[in-house]
């Protein structure tokens, strides 16, 4: 197995390029509306508590994906004939594992990139897939896919064959339109004709679902989104004061996406040394903290088309229930 990490600002607590995300996160957070960028959820201690909101009973989206894989993943691997394959934000590899059975059964891949911020969870996933899969070779990279979709291009030794992109959980859904824009059109420019992308993405349905998916009662989603304080102050010295807000998790109709807000209790100030940056919140005002997104999957597919992968050869892969939906598209 070979580890490549990004010098530039993925790493944070790492020495080099640290003014990037410290920069983008003193924007965020200094903005208004206040938000956190997502990746701020993701240390080793967000990474464990999205793990387990993927076992809580509410939270139906992981099982969902994952019948899917299990019916279609030999169908995507014969549609794509991809020799490597790269996976965007992915985690524990938990589900990727059902996607590469397949691939290998197939017999094509050579490549398996898995691309994460969160370090430590994705090398212990590589290590894992390294393992039940000796015959390819599995490639981690330490990275932010807001900004180092380009480093897939920059290894130089490309394997000759077509590239499928996965993007796994419905991840799409924790961008903002504009952001989700950006990130489709980076996405095609990287790509070749030929090359594919697979988007797994939750679909819109009852409300009262949706709440309870990131209102559990066990209060973990509560904790992973609280988390993203705890990571700010443990990162860059902060003393946000995490308890002396509130969790606010509602369904935004209009945008049709579930947002996660932390609300302060009482005014508050916090300071944060190493971004120089000290905060008064009034009583009240809110941290937008992560948002996501619910999709009908024409819709997404329109963006998809309009970002510049090809509507002929699309397929639409769902759940038996309906509830998420897998989209494979070819860059045209
Ligand atoms: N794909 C997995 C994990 C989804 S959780 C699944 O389907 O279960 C979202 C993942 O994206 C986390 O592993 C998190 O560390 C990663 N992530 C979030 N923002 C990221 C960013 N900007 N760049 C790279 N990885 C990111
Ligand atoms: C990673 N992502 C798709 C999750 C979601 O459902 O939007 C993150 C999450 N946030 C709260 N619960 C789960």
């Amino acid at each position: 197995m070979s580890t490549q990490t990004t010098p530039d600002g993925t790493r944070p607590g790492g020495s080099a390029g640290l003014d990037l995300a410290a920069a983008e996160l003193s924007d965020a957070l200094t903005r208004r509306p206040r938000t956190i960028p997502p990746r701020w959820l993701y240390d080793d201690r967000g990474s464990e508590l999205f793990s387990r909101i993927t076992r809580v009973p509410e939270y139906y989206q992981t099982e969902a994906e994952r019948s899917i894989l299990a019916a279609h993943a030999s169908s995507i691997a014969e549609i794509t004939e991809a020799v490597t394959v790269v996976e965007l934000g992915s985690g524990t590899s938990d589900k990727t594992r059902t996607l590469l059975d397949a691939f290998v059964a197939h017999g094509l891949i050579r490549r398996f990139v898995p691309l994460d911020v969160s370090e430590q969870t994705l090398l212990e996933a590589a290590d894992m897939l390294a393992e039940r899969h000796p015959e390819i070779e599995v490639a981690p990279v330490v990275g932010d896919f807001t900004r180092h979709l380009g480093r897939l291009n920059a290894a130089g030794d490309r394997i000759a064959g077509p590239r499928l992109i996965a993007f796994l959980g419905g991840t799409i859904g924790n961008f903002y339109v504009e952001e989700r824009r950006a990130f489709l059109g980076a996405l095609a420019d990287v790509l070749s004709p030929g090359d594919w992308m697979l988007i797994g993405m939750d679909q819109v349905k009852d409300i009262g679902r949706l709440i309870d998916a990131y209102d559990d009662s066990q209060g973990i989603t509560e904790a992973f989104i609280r988390n993203a304080l705890v990571n700010i102050n443990a990162t860059y010295g902060g003393d946000l004061d995490v308890g002396g807000f509130g969790y606010v998790p509602f369904w935004d109709g209009r945008q049709e996406r579930v947002d996660m807000r932390l609300r302060a209790e009482e005014p508050m100030t916090a300071r944060i040394d190493d971004l120089d940056l000290d905060l008064e919140f009034f009583e009240g005002e809110e941290i937008r903290v992560e948002i996501s997104s619910k999709f009908r999957p024409h819709e997404l597919l329109d963006e998809l088309v309009d970002s510049g992968f090809d509507r002929v050869d699309a397929h639409v892969f769902t759940d038996d229930a309906d509830d998420f939906a897998l989209v494979l598209v070819r860059r045209s």
